[in-house]
């Protein structure tokens, strides 16, 4: 049978580059665009070596009608995961109008285009953060919307609005809106992972910095939540388990189901303190920690309710924290710099 060929937009990024190699596992053909933003262009030859093959990738940017044009007319493309974007919360902050231009433009572009060509099928990269500050945990997909406290979260709030009002009008169109909850882990060759630019922002890249030497200490936000040992809870999932997600998801999606929505999460709670503990277990290096102030806008506690991802795409993480966290540690100890030299 022929391959299916899916258009991986943002495939060199951290999420897209694990999904990649992913969809070579289940037999698809992948084919990148990415402007490389906040990529570098050494993810390619890595994902060739991995998964043994030749990789397509288009250097272009997905806001640019011509970019996306170019490559929908050299490849019948029966999917599209659609990765590209701005990430930072802080940064989208600092410069709004570059979030909203970038995020919104990129899937309004792919909106037009697309039925240009017949392509009816698109995978989406939300967010937890489209909860708001959750009431209850764990949450579900019915929950309602919240409220965004930065541009970032806004732009993935308005991106599942338009995608919603797209599908009201094109029945046949199928569209998968996954939000992720924590990602976090590297494949287990240690030749991808997570790369950010200057001080990392998350807590696994900073944990694994630290253990690397390049920072001394992590410093963890706040002690005094309304949590067992008072650090804020999260639902972290290897970002292998997220990518064999939108695989599955992949197959609901040529089911013809309209719009869906999905959770990728393990179910399960850790907090800040147990992360740090797991990944001293794990490792066997110590990540030495203050106790630092709060941070603005953190929420105390959020992990996902996996039901429906399980019942409907039969997806259930099976990597633990521990896992994540000898996956991470063994990157950043092979690539102390990322991709830098
Ligand atoms: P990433 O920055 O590593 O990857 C995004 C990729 O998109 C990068 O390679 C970047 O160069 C590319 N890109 C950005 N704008 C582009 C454009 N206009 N045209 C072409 N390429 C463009 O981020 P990631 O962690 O892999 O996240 C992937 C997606 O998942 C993003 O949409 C992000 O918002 C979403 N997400 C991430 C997390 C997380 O914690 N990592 C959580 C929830 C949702
Ligand atoms: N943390 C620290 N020290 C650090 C970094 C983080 O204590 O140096 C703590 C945070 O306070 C938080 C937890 O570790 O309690 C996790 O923080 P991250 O920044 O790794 O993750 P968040 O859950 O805050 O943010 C993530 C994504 C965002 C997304 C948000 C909500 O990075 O893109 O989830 O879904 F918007």
């Amino acid at each position: 049978m022929e391959r299916k060929n899916i258009l991986v937009t943002g495939g060199m990024g951290y999420i897209g580059s694990h999904t990649v190699i992913k969809l070579v596992e289940y037999g698809y053909n992948p084919i990148i665009i990415d402007n490389l933003a906040n990529s570098s262009e050494k993810v390619l030859p890595r994902l060739e070596k991995i998964t043994g093959t030749k990789i397509a990738f288009y250097k272009g940017d997905v806001c640019n009608r011509e970019d996306v044009d170019k490559v929908l007319s050299e490849n019948k493309i029966d999917a599209v995961i659609h990765f590209a974007g701005l990430k930072a919360v802080g940064e989208s902050v600092q410069k709004p109008v570059e979030y909203y231009r970038n995020n919104l433009d990129s899937t309004l572009t792919l909106l037009e285009e697309m039925p240009k060509y017949g392509v009816k099928n698109i995978i989406f990269s939300s967010s937890a953060t489209v909860y708001g500050t959750p009431t209850h945990v764990p949450l579900v997909e019915s929950d309602p919307i919240g409220q965004a406290t930065n541009p970032y979260g806004q732009t993935k709030i308005i991106q599942e609005g338009i995608f919603q009002d797209y599908c009201h009008v094109h029945p046949d169109f199928n569209v998968a809106l996954l939000r992720y909850f924590n990602p976090i882990g590297a494949h287990a060759s240690g030749l991808i992972g997570e790369a950010p630019n200057g001080i990392p922002n998350n807590l696994m890249p900073y944990v694994t910095q630290v253990a690397v030497g390049k920072r001394d200490h992590l410093s963890i936000f706040g002690d005094d939540y309304n949590t067992p040992d008072g650090t804020c809870i999260r639902d972290y999932i290897h970002v292998v388990d997220l990518a064999e997600g939108h695989v599955l998801t992949l197959k609901k999606l040529f089911e013809n189901p309209g719009l869906v929505i999905y959770n990728l999460g393990t179910g399960k709670g850790t907090s800040v303190l147990e992360l740090v503990h797991a990944y001293e277990k794990a490792t066997g290096v110590k990540i030495p920690y203050v106790i630092a102030p709060r941070r603005a806008g953190d929420v105390e506690a959020n992990y996902a309710a996996t039901d429906k991802a399980e019942r409907e795409i039969g997806f259930k993480a099976k990597y633990t924290v521990e896992d994540s966290c000898r996956d991470s540690n063994h990157w950043q100890q092979m690539n102390p710099n990322g991709y830098e030299d």
